[in-house]
């Protein structure tokens, strides 16, 4: 690969998917691109761009989707997901008990271990639930990843990352050597094709938000952007969920981090966030 070849592709992958990647990582693109151009019956990155400048778009999002890091597990990290059942869950429920609605959006879901993770949260409040309106929303900008999660199959490598084996038993059933998620946790969960460098106001507002360990690729100006769109996004007593090694300090005073609850960010009340009271709850098609 050339140097400006390189340069294109960075400016390319920046624009589209925000994904920021520095001047020595030409071997990361072409360990992922190499195995796509050969595919493609392409001769090499060089034709690989070749194809790009001349408008062919199925080629641009192959190399989009090839590039993106798609690592997740179930329940990963824990801790947030002990917040979820402990704390943000129970009081939420308190504090709609009157409006019988509660939306969760998991953004960058890749193959769906993280939304299900939620949904299996979510199942063990099922009885206060009953009746009410509960929905969760999964995007992410890969349409391959949002394929296999909408498919709730996973190996048994898989499962073995961070389920424990009780919710295994409970919420799958083995098929081979796979396992598939049972229909009612895969029900509560809608994967919607989403770019989060685009506008994601039609969402709508959620109570929960999870967005984790796709900020850390994007550089400092697409962060503080999504993070402030996100704000946007999130009542004022939601919860956004970020990944372990990001954080909003330093970025943007929209959220402010939740004491003593790691990995959780509230919206700042100085920033004027949407009132809890003047939810607009938008119908979301399922996927
Ligand atoms: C490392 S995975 C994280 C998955 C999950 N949130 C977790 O923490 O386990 C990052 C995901 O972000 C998605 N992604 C990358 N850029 C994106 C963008 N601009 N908009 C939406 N999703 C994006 C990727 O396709 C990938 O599935």
């Amino acid at each position: 690969m050339t140097p400006s070849e390189y340069e294109y592709l960075r400016k390319l992958l920046r624009e589209h998917s925000g994904l920021d990647l520095s001047a020595d990582k030409q071997y990361l693109v072409e360990s992922r691109l190499i195995p796509l151009a050969r595919k493609a019956g392409l001769n090499g990155i060089g034709e690989l761009v070749q194809k790009i400048k001349s408008g062919a778009d199925a080629v641009t999002i192959d190399v989009i989707e090839a590039m993106t890091t798609n690592e997740t597990f179930f329940f990963r990290d824990k801790i947030p997901f002990d917040h979820l059942r402990e704390t943000v869950l129970p009081e939420l429920i308190q504090a709609r008990a009157s409006r019988r609605g509660l939306r969760i959006w998991c953004a960058a879901s890749s193959t769906g271990q993280e939304p299900y993770s939620i949904a299996m949260c979510l199942k063990e409040f099922a009885p206060q639930l009953s009746g009410w309106r509960v929905e969760i929303v999964a995007t992410d900008l890969s349409l391959g990843v949002l394929e296999k999660a909408r498919a709730g199959i996973f190996s048994q490598f898989e499962v073995q990352r961070g389920l424990p084996i009780q919710s295994l038993v409970k919420h799958f059933r083995q098929v081979g050597e796979l396992w598939q998620l049972n229909a009612d946790i895969r029900a509560m969960v809608q994967h919607r094709q989403l770019n989060l460098m685009q506008d994601f106001s039609h969402l709508g507002s959620f109570d929960v938000i999870f967005c984790r360990n796709v900020l850390i690729y994007f550089d400092q100006a697409t962060k503080i952007d999504v993070f402030n769109r996100l704000a946007k996004s999130l009542e004022a007593d939601g919860v956004l969920a970020l990944g372990a090694a990001e954080s909003v300090v330093g970025m943007t005073d929209a959220f402010k981090p939740y004491p003593e609850r790691r990995g959780l960010y509230q919206p700042n009340p100085a920033r004027g966030a949407r009132s809890g009271a003047s939810l607009t709850m938008v119908a979301v098609a399922a996927g």
